[in-house]
């Protein structure tokens, strides 16, 4: 029997609520299976935690975290403890410290899922963004001068390193081609005239690498109007950290919604562990209500079984959340139904017992 160890950080607000359903597939799922099981610590990390410790998480939390096969992750962040803390001291450092320098992020119309733009058919929304997931934009470096004067000011450094814009994009272009894909390179080389140009050069750089590859390059403002106006153009995406978070919520909002969108951070050479969670924030306006939608959660979950290579497993719970989307019988609010977080995550059970 192989057992993976996962560490699960519910966090907070709604972080809870979707993961104890990805859990309850999981669970499932290696019960049906009987080759595999998973073992899950849990870790009551977070913005509670924080209240009460004034810390994110445990002093050595990264040491225990290496020590498994991966982490899942519901959400971090809640009213009265500031976002820059909360989430550089959890989320941002985890990707940091355990070098998942991928951020995988389907931006996939599945059947039944809403859309609110017009004349699309599923197929034309069906792309993955390789989101940069440990320098650029969020580099953390900076400074904040003459605080509170007249002369105050404030730096917040870029960072694109090297190596750092290589891997990503590389991992892009290997992606495209095993996948027969087109790949499109987002950047700003316009006003960006350093990071941006560097960007663009290293895009080029690499793609001779690739002559196979069909490539397209835009500035992220026309990417963001081709993405409403014309999303067909777009499969395999490889673009910044901060341009990837942005366009990634766009994604999520033709892709059937912030309940749909799921994400991997990946460690690729398997050095440390990887990270999977679903896209969205701790939505506190509707935390405690038993109203969020899990399946963003599911889908990370199945993101997690493809990295475990149970690949039929991760179509499989894909499959499922097309059924449930499909029947429209057992939503959440969200997608227009009056179904529990629980009343989806045990209907999705039923469907990987019965349906597929
Ligand atoms: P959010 O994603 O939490 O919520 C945006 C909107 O989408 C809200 O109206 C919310 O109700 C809705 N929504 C989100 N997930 C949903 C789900 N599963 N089902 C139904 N509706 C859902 O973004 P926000 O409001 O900007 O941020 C709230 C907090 O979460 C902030 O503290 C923010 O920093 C944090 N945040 C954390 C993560 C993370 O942990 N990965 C990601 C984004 C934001
Ligand atoms: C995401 C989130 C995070 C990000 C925040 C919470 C730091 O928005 O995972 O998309 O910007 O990466
Ligand atoms: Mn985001």
């Amino acid at each position: 029997m192989q057992t993976h160890k996962i560490a699960v950080i519910a966090g907070d607000g709604i972080g809870p609520e979707v993961i104890n359903e990805g859990i309850k597939i999981l669970n499932e799922i290696s019960k049906i299976d009987g080759s595999f099981n998973f073992k899950f610590t849990h870790f009551p990390w977070g913005c509670e935690f924080y209240k009460n410790t004034g810390k994110m998480m445990d002093d050595n939390g990264i040491d225990i975290l290496r020590e498994f096969d991966a982490i899942f992750l519901g959400a971090v962040g809640a009213p009265g403890v500031p976002d820059h803390i909360s989430l550089w001291d959890l989320l941002l450092i985890i990707r940091k410290s355990f070098d998942q320098y991928i951020n995988l992020r389907p931006v996939k119309l599945i059947n039944g899922a809403p859309c609110p733009l017009k004349d699309v058919k599923t197929d034309d929304v069906d792309m993955v963004f390789v989101r940069e997931n440990t320098e650029g934009e969020y580099a953390g470096s900076g400074s904040w001068l003459f605080k509170g004067k007249a002369n105050e000011v404030v730096i917040q450094d870029s960072v694109f390193s090297r190596k750092g814009c290589e891997r990503v994009i590389r991992y892009a272009y290997e992606l495209a081609k095993k996948e027969n894909k087109s790949l499109t390179s987002i950047s700003k080389a316009n006003a960006l005239n350093y990071s941006m140009v560097f960007w663009d050069q290293i895009f080029e750089e690499i793609g001779k690498e690739y002559p196979e590859v069909e490539t397209h390059s835009y500035l992220v403002d026309a990417a963001s109007m081709f993405m409403i106006k014309d999303p067909k153009r777009f499969e395999i995406v490889v673009t910044s950290n901060l341009f990837g978070d942005i366009l990634t919520d766009l994604g999520a909002a033709i892709a059937g919604g912030m309940g749909l969108a799921a994400g991997a951070n990946l460690n690729p050479e398997k050095e440390f562990p990887s990270m999977f969670e679903p896209i969205h924030g701790s939505a506190p306006d509707i935390a405690g209500k038993g109203m969020a939608n899990p399946l963003a959660t599911m889908w990370s979950a199945s993101q997690m079984l493809d990295f475990f290579e149970h690949e039929n497993w991760a179509k499989k719970v894909i499959s499922c959340i097309e059924k449930i989307l499909t029947d429209k019988k057992i939503l959440t609010p969200d997608l227009g139904g009056t179904a529990t977080t629980k009343e989806v995550g045990d209907e999705i059970v039923r469907l990987l017992k019965t349906e597929i």
